[in-house]
């Protein structure tokens, strides 16, 4: 079976997904901890990266490249922008960019860089058997694109021109600089968010009252997967 990374930005993303391991290790690499633990025959490697898009890319890559995981889940909350997402609801990116990418005063479009791509898109495989979880728990995920930024939104303004360059539904600060690594280590992998908030004037106290319950929610749901996963 393959040795699989689960990884958060924040530790209150994790620390429900620890409470599923049992016995653990811990080991600290290049500034975060990684837990280790052998979960019903099948090797997990956890971790939470710190928020934003450098330190995200960081813990993905040091989960394959130096722990050996060969496909990554990523569990976390998210700013909803489509007004079909409430409070606690669950999207599972499809594709994800990164929104503050611009160097469009040299022509390209946002989120692009020459030898790169405005979209990666996640693992279908992994899409497919988040919907069997989801029927089988009569649970309802909403697949959608994420776009990821280093920024906390907290505007209709940006939140539109983000709807407008990338038809976004959700937006956090991770997913993008996660896939990005994931697609050239050439790792399958799955972006799975419960909304916190609206990424309104109202995000940051909506953020505060719902992160930890809307963090439950996306990692019970990803321990899920990986339940399906190592059978
Ligand atoms: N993660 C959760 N809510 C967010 C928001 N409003 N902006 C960026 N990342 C988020």
């Amino acid at each position: 079976m393959r040795k699989i990374a689960i990884m958060g930005a924040m530790p209150e993303e994790i620390a429900p997904i620890l409470t599923y391991l049992g016995e653990y290790t811990t080991t600290e690499y290049a500034g975060n901890t990684y837990y280790e633990a052998i979960y019903k025959g099948t090797s997990l490697v956890v971790a939470y990266s710190k928020i934003g898009k450098v330190f995200s890319t960081l813990t993905a890559a040091t989960m394959i490249e130096h722990f050996g995981c060969e496909v990554l889940l990523f569990s976390g909350v998210a700013g909803g922008i489509n007004p079909r997402l409430k409070i606690g609801d669950l999207i599972v990116a499809t594709k994800l960019a990164q929104h503050d990418l611009d160097i469009t005063v040299f022509g390209h479009p946002m989120g692009f860089v020459p030898g790169g791509s405005v979209f990666i898109e996640t693992d279908s495989e992994l899409i497919t058997l988040a919907k069997e979880v989801a029927m089988e728990l009569g649970k309802s995920v909403q697949e959608g694109i994420i776009a990821t930024g280093d920024q906390f939104v907290h505007n209709e303004a940006v939140k539109a021109a983000i709807v407008s360059n990338f038809k976004a539904d959700a937006l956090e600060m991770e997913g993008g600089s996660v896939a990005v690594a994931c697609n050239a280590l050439n790792i399958p992998f799955f972006i799975l968010r419960a909304i916190s908030d609206t990424a309104d004037t109202d995000a940051s106290f909506s953020f505060d009252e719902f992160m930890e319950s809307s963090a439950v929610i996306s990692a019970e749901f990803v321990m899920k997967m990986v339940d399906k996963l190592v059978h």
